[in-house]
């Protein structure tokens, strides 16, 4: 066993894709190694570990083999950054130990695995927080105050779109996410962030569900497809090519490691083995009473989202990258590129978020809140500062996340995408033990 010689908190990592190396380890390691320090590093594919490992500029053994890891290595804290539908595995094993664990959103991917990690939380003594960065972020962070101050009244209904554009909504289809087995679909992967913030937003729990979904653009529905970008026929034509060898990360982290573990990044979006939808349409009823209507839809010309909270005495509302509502446009092909850089979209052009409220009755007022995009709305910074420094903007406004924050985002999504094939309204208490409370943190 590789023991402490300080009191920095030992981290470890499982899974070194995009996400763990760049936010969960290479941001870790610059901004908070006076109090952390990476102990190992974890994944399957041994040429992605060896090349996260040296872009962290670490020195710490490094595993193919998670239970070897466990056996070898004193963790205090592991971050689990792997495909999906692994998550539960890594987590109930590091909290069998009594390892404090911190995940990346959805939790997990199905009924079982959730109840599974939900058991092993309870005998634990080790913690599992759930890495919702959406949720620390500013602009949501904002409107959560304004909902606490109760402007507009108690929050009755709440109707929320999101619009993934024709490059980052693209992309979910290129790799594993196309896949439910591993993604469990957008319902999870993608969702389950914003069926958090409703959660949270709302401060109770969802009870009941009802969807419709479809895949109507990606998948099978084209005249055209290839086996991957790089060596597809229809480069010229179609207009979802994209050029991985332009994408030095890429090269490096995927195309340098495919003969590992055959991961292919720049897979065809119009194979037919995508099962997951493109398009869904999700009805929730809250235990409160608040009844939300929220959609997704993947294949959009612009990257953004509308959300409307009705209140009793009026309506609060806001809105990011629709462009005719925007003076400066920005450029469709980098917004994603730019988040998963913790680098900033276009802050200077944006000055502003805008948040109206309009009183029953009465004119609208405009607030105008400062845009902050990096990093999630600067979420990915407030959330780490609070799983590593325990530091939290302001404690009433609940921004900590446990695995019950973790299962009823995804049990949001688990009940929607089991409508979808059932074709009827899901009860939260159908999937596992939870039982949902009018008052979350009553
Ligand atoms: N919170 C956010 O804003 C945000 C953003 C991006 C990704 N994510 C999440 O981060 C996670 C990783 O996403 P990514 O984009 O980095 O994917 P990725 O495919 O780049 O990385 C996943 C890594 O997991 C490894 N892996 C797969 N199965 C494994 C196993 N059984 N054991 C060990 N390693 C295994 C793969 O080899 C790969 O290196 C996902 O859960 C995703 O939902 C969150």
């Amino acid at each position: 066993m590789l023991s402490n010689t300080n009191s920095q908190k030992r981290l470890a990592i499982v899974g070194t894709g995009v996400r763990g190396l760049k936010f969960w380890g290479k941001f870790v390691q610059e901004n908070y190694s006076d109090i952390s320090r990476f102990v190992a590093l974890c994944d399957i594919n041994p040429g992605r570990l060896s090349y996260s490992k040296k872009t962290m500029s670490i020195d710490c053994p490094t595993y193919t083999n998670f239970d070897q890891m466990l056996n070898e290595v004193e963790i205090d804290l592991l971050f689990v950054t792997t495909v999906d539908s692994t998550h539960d595995e890594f987590i109930i094993k590091a909290l069998q130990r009594g390892i404090d664990v911190a995940t990346e959103k959805p939790m997990t991917t199905d009924e079982g695995k959730c109840q599974r990690i939900l058991n092993a939380a309870r005998t634990s003594k080790g913690k599992l927080i759930m890495g919702f960065n959406y949720r620390h972020g500013q602009l949501f962070t904002k409107l959560k105050q304004m909902l606490v101050s109760a402007e507009v009244g108690e929050i009755t209904s709440i109707d929320f779109n999101w619009y993934l554009n024709t490059y980052h909504g693209a992309d979910y289809f290129r790799r594993w996410h196309g896949q439910r087995e591993k993604s469990g679909s957008l319902l999870l992967h993608k969702s389950s962030h914003h069926f958090d913030l409703l959660n949270w937003w709302i401060g109770s729990d969802p009870v009941e569900v009802h969807a419709y979904g479809g895949l109507d653009f990606y998948g099978k529905n084209s005249e055209i497809r290839g086996e991957r970008c790089m060596t597809c026929a229809h480069k010229d034509s179609c207009k979802f090519y994209w050029d991985i060898t332009k994408s030095e990360e890429s090269m490096r982290l995927y195309v340098d490691n495919e003969k590992y573990d055959g991961y292919i990044r720049d897979n065809c979006l119009f194979r037919n083995e995508i099962d997951i939808f493109d398009k869904m349409a999700v009805q929730i009823k809250y235990a409160n009473g608040v009844q939300v209507s929220y959609s997704l839809t993947a294949y959009s010309p612009y990257e953004g989202f509308r959300i409307a909270f009705n209140g009793k005495k009026g309506r609060m509302e806001t809105w990011e990258g629709i462009p005719a509502l925007e003076t400066n446009q920005e450029d469709q092909s980098k917004i994603y590129e730019k988040e998963m850089d913790q680098r900033s979209h276009a802050e200077t052009e944006f000055k502003f978020h805008e948040i109206t409220t309009q009183l029953n009755f009465e004119e609208y007022k405009r607030i105008e809140f400062p845009f902050i995009r990096k990093g999630h709305w600067g979420g990915d910074t407030l959330m780490m500062d609070q799983i590593l420094r325990n530091k939290l903007a302001d404690p009433s406004l609940h921004h900590a996340a446990d695995e019950r924050d973790g299962s009823m985002a995804v049990l949001i999504g688990i009940a929607a995408r089991k409508s979808i094939d059932e074709g009827r309204a899901i009860k939260i208490t159908e999937l596992t033990d939870l039982k949902p409370r009018v008052d979350k943190w009553g």
